[in-house]
């Protein structure tokens, strides 16, 4: 049954270290599978850089293009880092941070993660912020406190629902083929929307909360029913234009 106060919502795809320049030819074909059949949702692909420009000059009305991270600063003496401005000029509208990969192999610290969602807002851009426990945290009973005390500290106090999406993506889920139950993820990102509306109030309430990790075709429908679900982050089934697309539909039957 369709929830007429939730936001809109996003199906998103994290293409992560993968995709050379051939790769151009899934996303004319996803554009092509949203203009045959439809998508009762917005769809966005997150590119590494090097494609950012060749997929944005596609120019592919039903996809949006976005970018997986951006440096905190907008310019400056930071070799091999790329700024929101730079993402930003290629008409990009949604900056991924705080991967839990970008966490674990880069050292990011909720601190980080905060500056640069600021650094992806202050350029216009809507700041796709990651959260989400390790196994060990949830096998402890800790996920609910571990996931609310990152999006506490990684939201930036000015963060409205125009430049904010939260991303709930259990670290154990992602790339694994497991995934919480319904239950599980209900739980969380219904403590995750209480946190937004305590501090946000009514903004709080239209703030995207996306669910990832292993998400498919075969479990979209289940998962992005879950109440407080507002759509997908989708790393391994967002590489293949058919594989994606199943993901989309899913919110044929969900309204
Ligand atoms: P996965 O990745 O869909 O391959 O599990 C999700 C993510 O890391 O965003």
């Amino acid at each position: 049954m369709t929830d007429m106060t939730a936001p809109k919502a996003l199906v998103a795809g994290n293409w992560k270290m993968n995709g050379l320049k051939a790769a151009s030819a899934e996303i004319s074909k996803l554009n092509d599978l949203v203009n045959e059949n439809g998508a009762k949702c917005d769809v966005l692909i997150c590119p590494p850089y090097t494609l950012i420009g060749t997929l944005a000059d596609l120019g592919a009305e039903n996809v949006a293009i976005g970018a997986q991270d951006c440096h905190m600063n907008i310019s400056g003496a930071h070799t091999g880092d790329i700024s929101a401005e730079m993402i930003r000029e290629f008409g990009c509208e949604h900056i991924i941070v705080g991967h839990s990969e970008r966490r674990a192999d880069h050292g990011e610290s909720n601190e980080t993660v905060k500056a640069k969602a600021s650094a992806a807002q202050a350029t216009g851009a809507t700041a796709i912020i990651c959260v989400g426990e390790t196994i060990d945290e949830r096998e402890a009973g800790d996920a609910v406190s571990v996931v609310t005390s990152q999006v506490k500290a990684s939201i930036p106090d000015d963060a409205t629902a125009d430049n904010t999406t939260i991303a709930y993506e259990p670290v154990w889920a992602i790339g694994t083929g497991k995934v919480p139950t319904a239950g599980d993820v209900e739980e969380i990102h219904a403590e995750i929307r209480a946190v937004l509306e305590t501090r946000f109030g009514a903004d709080g309430a239209k703030i995207r909360i996306l669910y990832g990790g292993s998400v498919k075709a075969s479990n979209a429908n289940e998962l992005m029913s879950v109440p407080n679900v507002n759509g997908a982050l989708v790393g391994g089934a967002s590489l293949k234009a058919d594989d994606f697309y199943g993901i989309i539909s899913a919110y044929d039957e969900i309204g």
